[in-house]
């Protein structure tokens, strides 16, 4: 199987890896120069089309994708290098070179004459140039913070956007500031859930089902559960319009306890839900049925009877802002100040319900707000 480079979008690198690793569970993973370039190999490429399909946080692949420091190299050099990876990597059909910068630029290394010259070798190489719909496209990246540049044969469209960016929660029918980013959402759904056709996602929390939506959305069988009827008059609006005026028959909103959660589920999910997906309620805007500390260990003792043995689930927590703030995963012995009750105390009741923490992320929301994003796994029982 051949090694790709994975490239990944700007808002959060650590949960867009994260995200990835979940996606592609057989593969193996490894961060290159830059936060935004991973190594990957032992996928396939079914596997990475359907990752492609469904990330957040995924921009494309390059097959065995070329990186250089720019520190180390001279754009000669680079141009040598690429015209034996064009000869070992040949391809058929049209091709188009296509060339963006992340962050900064790199001084002395122009992208637009070095996307000249690789279009020159491969017009030489005999290969035709199509600008408009390109059946190949030649990638080249060049990454400001790491002074590097990336370049290879792509796989994906390469958007630097979320693809369904569009949709924004202020948009739709029923908002409410609770409402999550779609982008989260999105990564939160794949972070929990990993590859499709794992089983069903659950919302225990829905509020106005941001979660339900991404999970429908992307072809999972998804059901949201609030404990208020107008969440979930509210919620089922939002997934009907998302779904443009049609309610999607594999995805629902019922009104429901998320500390009974086998009741509000059909029988067949029972013990086979992939993944959870949990907000927990917060402030003043969204009331819980119960203290904040009671209803978090209720509902992941209730997950944990339902899920798969290797089913997972994301949480999301307010956290004060850290003092240095880092897209990379945090070590769980850091002291991470939450908005409601003490670190040490969710982990405890994480794992006493049955669950294993596998990463924390922080994402910032403003000066004085952050989140904490936790994935854990099913504890493996003797
Ligand atoms: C922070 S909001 C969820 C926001 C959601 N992620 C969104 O994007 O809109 C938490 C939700 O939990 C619901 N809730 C509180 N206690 C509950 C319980 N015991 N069972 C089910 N839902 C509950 C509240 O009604 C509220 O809508």
């Amino acid at each position: 199987m051949e090694e790709m480079l994975a490239c990944l979008r700007g808002w959060h690198p650590g949960l867009a890896f994260a995200e990835l690793a979940a996606l592609l569970p057989g593969a193996a993973l490894q961060q290159e120069t830059s936060e935004r370039w991973i190594r990957v190999s032992g996928s396939e490429e079914k596997q990475r089309r359907e990752a492609l399909s469904l990330a957040s946080g995924l921009q494309c692949f390059l097959r065995s994708g070329l990186v250089v420091s720019t520190k180390d190299c001279t754009p000669e050099r680079f141009l040598n290098e690429m015209e034996s990876y064009l000869k070992h990597h040949p391809v058929n059909g049209s091709v188009a070179v296509r060339a963006w910068k992340q962050g900064s630029k790199l001084p002395g290394w122009s992208l637009s004459t070095l996307s000249g010259r690789l279009g020159g070798l491969l017009h030489d190489s005999g290969c035709s140039i199509n600008l408009e719909s390109p059946d190949h496209v030649l990638a080249l990246i060049s990454d400001g913070p790491s002074s590097a540049i990336a370049c290879g044969w792509m796989e994906g469209d390469g958007k630097a956007a979320f693809s369904n960016g569009e949709r924004r929660a202020g948009e739709r029918p029923f908002f409410k500031p609770v409402s999550l980013d779609p982008m989260l959402a999105r990564l939160a759904v794949n972070l929990a859930a990993g590859p499709l056709g794992r089983g069903p996602v659950v919302d225990p929390m829905t509020g106005t089902g941001g979660f339900v939506i991404e999970a429908s959305l992307s072809g999972r069988p998804s059901r949201g559960i609030d404990i208020h009827s107008e969440m979930v008059q509210g919620a089922q609006a939002n997934l009907v319009w998302a779904h443009e005026g049609e309610a999607p028959a594999h995805a629902q909103v019922v009104r429901g306890d998320a500390t009974r959660l086998a009741e509000s589920l059909p029988e067949d999910w029972l013990g086979n839900v992939a993944g959870f997906v949990l907000d927990p309620p917060y402030g003043r805007n969204s009331h819980g049925s119960m203290a904040a500390d009671h209803l978090l260990e209720s509902c992941l003792q209730s997950a944990r009877e339902v899920a798969h043995p290797q089913g997972g689930f994301v949480l999301i927590l307010p956290i004060y802002p850290l003092q240095e703030h880092t897209t990379l995963p945090l070590s769980f012995n850091q002291n991470i100040a939450l908005l409601n009750g003490e670190w040490s105390d969710v982990l405890t009741v994480i794992e006493r319900c049955g669950w294993q923490p596998q990463s924390a992320h922080v994402e910032r929301v403003h000066r004085s707000l952050s989140r904490l994003i936790l994935h854990a796994r099913c504890a493996p029982q003797d």
